[in-house]
């Protein structure tokens, strides 16, 4: 019988998760079953432990549950335990659930890459300090970026999780005024902003002559972030589709220990949008 694996949130019927692993098991002949469920708000333990228990191999999290799974882990990376979220449980030989979190390395592939923009040296802003930036933190730093500004709307959250994460590399916090008369190679926008079609207060003049800028959220046509990055001279700008697929090929690897493709799957996705 196929090994069982789903994705759990609330809401769930928008979740691509099952195409994208249904993708990745016929690319590599991986003979699994990719479910989504939806899960009471106040019942993740508990529908997790029935998954688990009915010889399920591993879960997606989504919203709003990342930080329940990080509870219900027996285990966790040592990404997770510093992002404060999980996305993947796996269990183990001994039957133990580990709980890792995959977000930064699928934003981090995707750009790197997919787009082939660098992240070594260069000095790389990233807008907002909520738990999707706080996801990234970690693998944004270990590629050595020059400098990592964080810049959000309420600016004390960004000092704090700049403080947090000081010990991985050159990183620093403050609100969007303190952009002013600062420049940057790469801009990630991880603000809730773009999917009320909002823009976060951006100073004119930020981006540096060879500047590209990333979404994190994605749609079927450029976000707001995107058409501003354009406006503003950026070399080149991407939403975030390729993150979503690089988190799930994360996930696919840690649980069949082989590495799909996310190009092909990307394209795929982007003309079904
Ligand atoms: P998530 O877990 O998806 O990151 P979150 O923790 O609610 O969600 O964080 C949302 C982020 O988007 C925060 O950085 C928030 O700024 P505040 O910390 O000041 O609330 C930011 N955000 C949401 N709407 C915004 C808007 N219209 N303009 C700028 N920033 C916005």
């Amino acid at each position: 019988m196929s090994e069982q694996y789903a994705v759990f949130g609330n809401p769930i019927t928008q979740s691509k998760s099952p195409a994208i692993h249904q993708h990745f098991a016929q690319q590599t002949q991986q003979d699994i079953h990719y479910s989504k469920q939806l899960v009471p708000a106040d019942g993740f333990a508990l529908a997790a432990a029935e998954f688990f228990k009915a010889g399920g191999k591993g879960l997606n999290i989504t919203m709003p549950f990342k930080l329940d799974a990080l509870e219900f882990a027996d285990t966790l990376t040592e990404r997770a335990r510093l992002a404060g979220a999980v996305n993947t449980l796996a269990q183990q030989q001994d039957g133990s659930i580990l709980g890792d979190t995959t977000d930064g390395l699928g934003l981090v592939a995707d750009i790197s890459i997919n787009l082939s923009w660098p992240i070594a040296a260069k000095s790389v802003l990233v807008l907002g300090a909520g738990g999707a930036v706080r996801g990234v933190l970690e693998p944004l730093l270990q590629e050595l970026p020059n400098k990592l500004v964080l810049a959000n709307r309420t600016a004390a959250k960004a000092e704090l999780l700049a403080q947090q994460f000081s010990h991985l590399g050159q990183i620093s916090g403050g609100g969007f005024d303190d952009l002013a008369g600062q420049q940057f190679d790469l801009v990630i926008n991880g603000t809730a902003a773009s999917l009320a079609g909002d823009l976060p207060p951006l100073p004119a003049g930020l981006l540096s002559p060879q500047a590209c800028c990333y979404d994190m959220a994605y749609g079927n046509e450029p976000t707001v972030f995107m058409r501003w990055a354009s406006e503003q001279g950026a070399v080149d700008c991407a939403d975030g589709l390729g993150m979503l697929v690089g988190q799930a090929a994360e996930s696919f690897t840690l649980w069949r220990g082989i590495k799909p493709d996310t190009q092909m799957v990307i394209d795929l996705l982007r003309q079904s949008l």
